[in-house]
């Protein structure tokens, strides 16, 4: 069995009654609207945050009709943040086809990608628990902060991971934590048990983002999107931290600090990446996802359902060894 079907194992049912809710939570009477939703709907991506919020109610006891709604809205909110990524890295594609600011343009997605954000509280406010909804209305302004963090590390001459942990932490690290916790909220534990929860969902997030940055040296995955697109936004991610940190080479730097100030040349930029893979940083950026794996493995140990435990350890693995 592939990696996604022993993941999916455990909610098969549960996952096509998310799918039919996430469906009918985007109808409106706005025809420009319409086709927007049609055209996102056209191509799912992994659905890798609803997943996660079924594997963890059924973790802590069953799925619910709150479980059901918190993984629809959790996976609106990642839309709108796509939506909204794509229109500030200027990324022309995702999942495979043209980015909504490309097949439309960046009034159209910025617009739409609000209306997902709203559907999304609205989705939370259909759980009718007061956990669920905060942690949900809360995620929202920490993505924010979290871009924003990014946008203003780029104009500096810090190369601190750091730096680096934190900002992923708040722009893709706290949505799988929401997701591990509305899950377990939404099977009605209590407080105590939630900060397992959120702490293997923060794990399995950082790796999440480790791994998508990794895609970034490379042309050759399968992720829909373009490559090499992070060092020309000034962004300097795990792999190349770790080589300008460990070497302290100084030519490295120097064309470090003209991709943070968005001037180096495209050849600067392959000989960065090429200095990146020579110096063992996607190497080291593997071994810090395998540290987390081992600290999630140790958290899942306190858990009894051995079927959902396996399941969320494949995902795990599907998180760091994913092609796409
Ligand atoms: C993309 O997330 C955004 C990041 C956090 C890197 P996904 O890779 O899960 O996107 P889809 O939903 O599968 O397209
Ligand atoms: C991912 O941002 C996090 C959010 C979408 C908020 P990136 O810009 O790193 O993600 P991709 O690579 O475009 O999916
Ligand atoms: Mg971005
Ligand atoms: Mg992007």
């Amino acid at each position: 069995m592939d990696y996604l079907s022993h993941i999916k194992q455990p909610i098969l049912t549960e996952l096509e009654a998310f799918n039919r809710m996430f469906e009918s939570s985007l109808t409106s009477t706005n025809p420009l609207l319409n086709s927007v939703a049609e055209y996102v709907f056209r191509k799912r991506g992994k659905q890798m945050r609803p997943i996660l919020v079924l594997l963890f109610a059924k973790l802590h006891g069953k799925v619910t009709d709150a479980s059901l709604h918190s993984a629809v809205a959790l996976e609106l909110l990642h839309t709108a943040s796509l939506l909204h990524d794509d229109v500030v890295d200027e990324s022309m594609m995702r999942r495979g086809q043209p980015s909504v600011n490309a097949q439309f343009n960046n009034k159209v997605a910025v617009l739409s990608g609000d209306y997902l954000l709203a559907t999304s509280l609205a989705q939370a406010a259909m759980t009718s628990n007061l956990d669920i909804i905060s942690i949900i209305s809360s995620l929202g302004k920490d993505l924010a902060d979290g871009e924003l963090l990014q946008l203003s590390n780029v104009d500096n001459q810090n190369f601190s991971e750091e730096v680096y942990f934190e900002i992923i932490k708040k722009k893709t690290a706290v949505l799988f934590i929401s997701c591990a916790k509305a899950g377990a909220f939404s099977a009605g534990i209590s407080d105590e048990m939630a900060k397992n929860a959120a702490l293997i969902g923060e794990y399995i997030g950082i790796c999440f983002q480790i791994r998508d940055d990794i895609f970034d040296y490379f042309q050759n995955f399968e992720t829909g999107k373009p490559s090499g697109n992070d060092m020309l936004e000034g962004k300097l991610t795990l792999p190349v931290l770790h080589a300008l940190n460990t070497t302290g080479d100084e030519e490295a730097k120097r064309i470090a600090l003209k991709v943070k100030q968005g001037e180096a040349s495209k050849d600067e930029i392959s000989w960065l990446v090429e200095f990146t893979k020579n110096n063992h940083g996607i190497e080291y950026a593997i071994s810090v996802m395998e540290d987390y794996r081992k600290q999630v493995l140790t958290l899942l140990n306190d858990y009894p359902n051995d079927e959902v435990k396996s399941a969320i350890t494949t995902y795990l693995d599907y998180v760091i060894q994913r092609n796409k």
